[in-house]
C-alpha cells in the first residue's frame, strides 16, 4: 500500500514528503516534473533515489499529463491514497503565460483523475473503500473581498480572477465532479497564502528577503494595501494529513491561518526581522520599499474561515505569523547554498520579466504613492 503525491518537490509538496518519511508515516511515491518551482535540493535529507522499489521513498521524474506512466505507478505499486499538488502556481507567471496554466492545472488534473478512477474501479475490498485522492487547492479560486466583507466559506461561490485561479477552479470543478459522477472519493483543500522554508523566490515573502539581503529595491506592487491571510507551511501541511485521514470524501475544507495582513505590513515585518537578523551598514532595510506598477486584475483581500476543518476535524494553525515568519527568515539566512541553487539564469530572466519594465511609482525611499 502506498500514498502517490504529486508536486513533492516544489514547496509545500516538499514540506509534506519530508514529514511523512522523516515520521515514517508509510511508503510514500512522489511524482514530480521538476518544472522551473521543484527543486530536488528540496528534498535532500531523505533518501532520493529513482526507480529503487525497495524502499519506503520513491522518487519518479516525470509528468502527472504522462497517464500511462501514472497508470503503472498506482498499478505496480498498489496506490491507495493520492495527494495532488502538482501544479504551475504563480500568479505573475499565469498573466505571463496562461498556457502552462491550462495544461498543468487542468489537462494534467483531468488525466490524473481519469488514471485515479480508473485505478480504484480495479480495487477490491478495504483498498477500495479506503481510497482517497485530496486535490490540494486555493483560496484564490473565491476571487476578491472588500475590507469588511466576511471571510471565504466552502459555500462562497467560485469567482476566479487570475488565469492561475481559474484555472485551479477548473481543477477543483473536475474533481468534484469525479465524485458526484463516478463515486471517487475525492476531498478538496481550499488554502490561502503559506510562507516558509523552501519556497521559491518569485513569491513575496522570499523574494523580498533576497532583494533586500542584495540592497535591490523591495517591489510593492499598487498601494500595498493588499491583504493575504498567511499560514505557516508545516501547519498547511498538518491539516492536509488530517484530511486525508479524517476528511469525509465529496468535502471540501478551507485551511487558513487567521492571520490577515497587508503586503506593505508583511514587507516591514521582513525588513524590521533583517535589520536585527542581518544589519545592513547601509541603513533600515525599510529603504528599500518601493511601489510600483501594479498586478493586472490583482485581489483586494483573501480571508478564510476554517471553522468547518476546526470543528468537524479538531486542526488549528500552531504557528503564529510573527513566528513563523522569524523562523523563515532564518532559514533563508541558514541556507545561501539552497538560494544559490535555484537562483539560476532562469530565475533571473523572470525578474528582468516581471519587474523590469514595472513603472515605479514611489521611488526607493518609499512613502505610499
Ligand atoms: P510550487 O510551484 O512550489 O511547486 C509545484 C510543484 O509541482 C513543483 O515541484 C513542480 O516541479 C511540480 N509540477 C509542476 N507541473 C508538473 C507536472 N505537469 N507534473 C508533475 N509535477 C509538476 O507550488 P506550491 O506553492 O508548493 O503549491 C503546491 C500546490 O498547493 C499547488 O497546487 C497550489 O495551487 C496549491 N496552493 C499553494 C499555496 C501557496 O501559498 N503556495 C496556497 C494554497 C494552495
Ligand atoms: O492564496 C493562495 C495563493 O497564494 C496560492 O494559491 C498561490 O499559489 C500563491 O502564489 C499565493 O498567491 P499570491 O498571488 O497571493 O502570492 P504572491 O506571493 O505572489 O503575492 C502575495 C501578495 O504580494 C500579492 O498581493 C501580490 C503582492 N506582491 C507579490 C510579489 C511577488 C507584491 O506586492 N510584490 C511582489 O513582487
Amino acid at each position: 500500500m502506498s500514498l502517490l503525491v504529486t508536486g513533492g518537490a516544489g514547496f509545500i509538496g516538499s514540506g509534506f514528503v519530508l514529514e511523512w518519511v522523516q515520521s515514517r508515516r508509510g511508503r510514500l511515491l512522489n511524482l514530480d516534473a521538476l518544472t522551473y518551482a521543484g527543486h530536488p535540493g528540496n528534498l535532500a535529507g531523505i533518501c532520493n533515489r529513482e526507480n529503487d522499489n525497495s524502499g519506503e521513498y520513491l522518487f519518479i521524474h516525470g509528468d502527472i499529463r504522462d497517464s500511462a506512466l501514472v497508470t503503472r505507478l498506482l498499478r505496480d505499486h498498489n496506490v491507495t491514497a493520492i495527494v495532488h499538488f502538482a501544479a504551475e502556481s504563480h500568479v505573475d507567471r499565469s498573466i505571463v503565460d496562461p498556457g502552462a496554466f491550462l495544461d498543468t492545472n487542468v489537462m494534467g488534473t483531468f488525466s490524473l483523475l481519469q488514471a485515479a478512477r480508473e485505478h480504484w474501479q480495479q480495487l477490491r475490498g478495504r483498498d477500495r473503500d479506503e481510497f482517497r485522492f485530496l486535490h490540494v487547492s486555493t483560496d484564490e479560486v473565491y476571487g476578491t473581498l472588500g475590507p469588511n466583507d466576511p471571510a471565504f466559506t466552502e459555500q462562497t461561490a467560485y469567482a476566479p480572477n487570475s488565469p492561475y485561479a481559474a484555472s485551479k477552479a477548473g481543477s477543483d470543478h473536475l474533481a468534484r465532479a469525479y465524485h458526484h459522477t463516478y463515486g471517487l472519493p475525492v476531498m478538496i483543500s481550499n488554502c490561502s497564502n503559506n510562507y516558509g522554508p523552501r519556497q521559491f523566490p518569485e513569491k513575496l515573502v522570499p523574494l523580498m528577503v533576497l532583494h533586500a539581503l542584495e540592497g535591490k529595491p523591495l517591489p510593492i506592487y499598487g498601494d500595498g494595501a493588499q491583504v493575504r491571510d498567511w499560514l505557516y507551511v508545516s501547519d498547511h501541511c498538518e491539516a492536509l494529513r488530517t484530511i486525508l485521514r479524517d476528511g469525509k470524501t465529496g468535502e471540501t475544507y478551507n485551511v487558513g491561518g487567521r492571520s490577515e495582513m497587508a503586503n506593505l505590513q508583511v514587507v516591514e515585518m521582513l525588513c524590521d526581522l533583517l535589520d536585527e537578523l542581518r544589519p545592513s551598514p547601509m541603513g533600515s532595510y525599510r529603504r528599500l520599499i518601493s511601489f510600483v506598477q501594479d498586478r493586472a486584475g490583482h485581489d483586494r483581500r483573501y480571508a478564510i474561515n476554517c471553522g468547518k476543518i476546526e470543528r468537524e476535524l479538531g486542526w488549528t494553525p500552531k504557528e503564529n505569523f510573527a513566528g513563523g515568519l522569524r523562523k523563515t527568515v532564518e532559514w533563508y539566512l541558514a541556507n545561501s547554498a539552497w538560494v544559490e541553487s535555484v537562483t539560476s539564469g532562469q530565475y533571473r530572466n523572470w525578474i528582468r520579466t516581471n519587474y523590469e519594465s514595472r513603472e515605479v511609482l514611489a521611488g526607493i525611499i518609499g512613502g505610499a504613492p
